[in-house]
């Protein structure tokens, strides 16, 4: 008998239809891939198994037992847990507290969080988390704090997990050990419904998985007696593929430089240390490093979000010792934040405000004070069409696109005002194969018309397939800078680990 049962599921948002009949089985003890295209629906089911939505139709069992689940304490006295892809932790508490702040009810003494802590080190050892309880937690990596939202449902006696994405902000090491993490889960007879893009992922732990389009399921399979190929084709209903056809280009001028950039915490920690860039016309500058290496620095400072505590910035032929978001922009820059909720746009306003935030105030979409809608709409229309964003309407809120598609919105906004550079922060965190395809298809079509761009990314196999050169940073620093045609995966691996490897056609000692 399967432990959690969803028969006919259907959910409906006015005209849409997220989820449409579906009916799968988890068995105990599996881990089950949930896959599909952006928008698919994948969230949506897992919301409602998770009890934030009700579905219009069909019903969940558990054990073989009809369920209602109206919100997520029910869900967890079910032994239903998810972990989101934004976590909710507090920063500055530790991992012991805020275990304790998820168990609600008592007050946080000394003595109680003591128990929780000594239970903590319990499960952290049966499953291989490696969480200390005493750690503050904005102090550790992504990978830990992951971690802590697994122990926080492990705690309340979770039987099935749900990651949503679990890994789109994970770097390689990081994955390795949570998918062990997951292996023992199962192994002591747990389940796990794990969302993801990446198929390699998927081919690396998972037992069965299901394959949603337009809300329906589309496909069932044995992991190991399938393909990727064949997974991504039921996905987008086409062939994919993630090579790029990369020719080089002769460079042209410079368009974005720093000079000695460095930014010092108010607290004295050095984020930037020298860091000497330049990024040229009808090139595309890679940055490699593990998360957390100053890279969302190095963006805030060159796009004007924060000053830097020395050096300067050349931008479109201007010198500039601090720059303003607005002077960025005005300069010809544009830029896709690593946090699209946060600071790519305004989640609250409609999608087609959202795809011109930046020229709200001029002809045509504005004349003496006030908006013309038409022309807004139109604008939005033509962007919505071009980068395949799945949407009812350009009317409805950002908060109502799936993940990938607000991250394909705000792309589409900055390179539509043909930008003069892009800084890219992960800007494919989240999509899906096929808009995976179309955005490396566009950044290179960007370059090949002269487009400059910075790219940031986690993924070494996006900064190899895209960058003309990469620049490897670690603690702050460009540790080296190098040529694509000399990089490969190990390298940028020890580089990125601090380690100095041998430079390309120096003979290695011993
Ligand atoms: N609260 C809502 N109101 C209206 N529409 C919604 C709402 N939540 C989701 N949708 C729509 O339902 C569809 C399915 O979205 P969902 O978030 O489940 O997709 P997903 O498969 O998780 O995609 P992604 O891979 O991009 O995260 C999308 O078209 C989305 O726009
Ligand atoms: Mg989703």
């Amino acid at each position: 008998m399967p432990l959690l049962r969803l028969v006919g599921i259907t959910k409906r948002f006015g005209a849409l239809t997220a989820n449409s009949d579906i009916t799968v089985a988890i068995s105990r003890g599996e881990i089950h891939g949930l896959l599909g295209e952006n928008g698919a629906g994948k969230t949506t089911l897992m919301n409602i198994v998770y009890g934030l939505l009700q579905p219009d139709e069909g019903r969940i069992e558990i054990d073989g037992k009809p369920v209602t689940i109206k919100s997520p304490r029910d869900a967890l006295a079910l032994g239903v847990g998810m972990v989101h892809q934004h976590f909710m932790l507090v920063p500055d508490m530790t991992v012991a507290e805020n275990v304790a702040l998820a168990l609600g009810g008592r007050r946080l003494s000394r003595s109680h969080i003591g128990e929780v802590a000594e239970r903590i080190r319990e499960l952290s050892s049966g499953y291989g988390l490696e969480l200390d309880p005493a750690d503050v937690v904005e102090n550790t990596a992504v990978g830990v704090r992951q971690r802590v939202e697994i122990v926080k449902l492990l705690y309340r006696g979770a039987g099935l997990l749900i990651m949503d994405e679990p890994t789109a902000a994970l770097t390689g090491p990081e994955w390795q050990h949570l998918s062990a993490v997951l292996r023992s889960l199962v192994a002591a007879g747990k389940s796990v419904i794990f969302i993801t893009h990446k198929l390699d992922e998927l081919f690396g732990v998972a037992d069965r998985c299901t394959v949603l389009r337009d809300g329906s399921v589309v496909g069932e399979s044995v992991v190991a007696e399938t393909t990727k190929s064949e997974l991504a084709r039921q996905m987008v209903g086409r062939d994919v593929s993630l090579r790029v056809k990369h020719t080089r280009r002769a460079p042209g001028a410079a368009v974005l430089e720093s000079r000695g950039l460095s930014l010092v915490d108010p607290d004295g920690r050095e984020r930037l240390t020298q860091i000497d860039l330049n990024v040229r016309e009808h090139e595309i500058l890679g940055i490699a490093g593990v998360d957390g290496n100053g890279q969302r620095e190095l963006v805030e400072v060159l796009t004007g979000m924060r000053e830097p505590s020395a050096g300067e910035i050349l931008l479109g032929g201007r010198r500039f010792q601090k720059l303003t978001p607005q002077e960025y922009k005005g300069s010809g820059g544009a830029v896709v934040p690593e946090d699209r909720q946060h600071t790519g746009t305004v989640m609250t306003m409609p999608l087609a405000d959202n795809l011109l935030l930046k020229d709200f105030a001029s002809p045509p979409f504005s004349r003496r004070g006030v908006l013309n809608r038409a022309a807004i709409t139109d604008h939005a229309q033509a962007l919505i069409a071009e980068y395949d964003i799945r949407c009812p309407s350009p009317a409805v809120t950002m908060t109502t696109l799936s993940g990938g598609n607000q991250q394909k919105a705000v792309l589409a906004r900055e390179l539509s005002h043909h930008p003069r550079v892009l800084i890219a922060a992960q800007p494919t965190r989240g999509l899906d194969v096929g808009a995976i395809e179309a955005v490396y298809r566009r950044l290179l079509e960007y370059r090949d018309a002269g487009g400059a761009i910075l790219l940031l990314s986690i993924e070494l196999d996006e900064i190899l397939s895209l960058a003309d050169r990469i620049a490897v940073m670690v603690a702050g620093r460009f540790k080296r800078t190098i040529d694509v045609d000399d990089a490969d995966t190990q390298l940028l691996g020890l580089l990125m680990a601090g380690e100095d490897a041998p430079q390309p056609g120096t003979p290695v000692a011993g």
